[in-house]
């Protein structure tokens, strides 16, 4: 199968319990080259931890992942990492002491050979974050749209063939969703590079999303289109027992 084709990311009867609780239960899911995929689901149904087991934090309790077709189940966070899968934190991965410039240049360290060639990366992620103007500012002092911003900068320095975030929109307001949506959109078509999105702002991930996964109770509920999930039944009714989420 030409590398084009096969699935930039796998997971088989993905399965993660915690004591008697089964946060995620057989998930076959699947990453394209080049796309944009949603993971959404009401507050406990298994988004994070889904995303700490593809990228490596949590073992599995049970099941397998693949990256490029290669069995990685149970890998290191790092060796995971150095075949292309880079993720961001919840709760910010951005050194708020350190300028703009160098919290970008930390993600080149593993992929970027020289200082010239780190130097070159930092301008070019920059220009695309629309940070470029901010490079020399520290980081703890923007706003925090910015600062969401410079965190993906860091993930996206390493140039990853997969871009994870996990809830990227907390906090920011319309026009700083409409700014991060594009750059999402430019890391897609531009890059080539896959983002998973893992996202409460439905309208959001409805706007920018290729493919949706839904979860629920640690299950998969659906898979489709945007407009596909917005007209599954099964979704609709999961969404109208959670009126209290957003
Ligand atoms: N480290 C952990 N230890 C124990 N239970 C956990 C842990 N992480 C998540 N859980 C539980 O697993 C379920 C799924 O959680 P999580 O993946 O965080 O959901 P989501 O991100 O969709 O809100 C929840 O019931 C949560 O309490
Ligand atoms: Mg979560």
């Amino acid at each position: 199968m030409l590398a084009e084709q096969q699935p930039l990311l796998r997971t088989k009867g993905l399965t993660r319990r915690f004591g008697g609780l089964v946060a995620v239960s057989d998930l076959d899911l699947e990453i394209r080259p080049r796309e944009i995929l949603g993971l959404i689901g009401p507050n406990g149904a298994g988004k994070s931890t889904t995303f700490n087991l593809i990228s490596g934090f949590y073992k599995p309790s049970a099941g397998e992942l693949f990256v490029f077709g290669e069995n990685c189940t149970g890998r290191s966070p790092l060796a995971i990492s150095r075949l292309g899968l880079v993720r961001t934190f919840q709760h910010g991965s951005l050194m708020r002491s350190m300028t703009v410039g160098d919290n970008i240049l930390l993600g080149t360290i593993y992929g970027v050979r020289g200082s010239a060639q780190r130097r070159a990366r930092v301008a070019e992620t920059a220009e695309m974050l629309g940070l470029t103007a901010y490079l020399a500012e520290e980081a703890g002092n923007l706003p925090h749209g910015l600062q969401r911003l410079v965190s993906i900068g860091i993930a996206f320095a390493a140039r990853p063939k997969l871009l994870c975030l996990d809830e990227p929109l907390t906090g920011l307001n319309q026009t700083e969703v409409a700014n991060t949506l594009a750059v999402l959109e430019r890391i897609r078509d531009e890059f080539g590079c896959s983002v998973l999105l893992v996202e409460h702002n439905m309208k959001a991930v409805m706007r920018v999303c290729d493919r949706i996964v839904v979860l629920h109770h640690g299950q998969h509920l659906a898979t489709g289109t945007p407009s596909e999930i917005r007209a599954d039944q099964k979704v609709i009714e999961a969404y109208l027992g959670h009126r209290h989420e957003h």
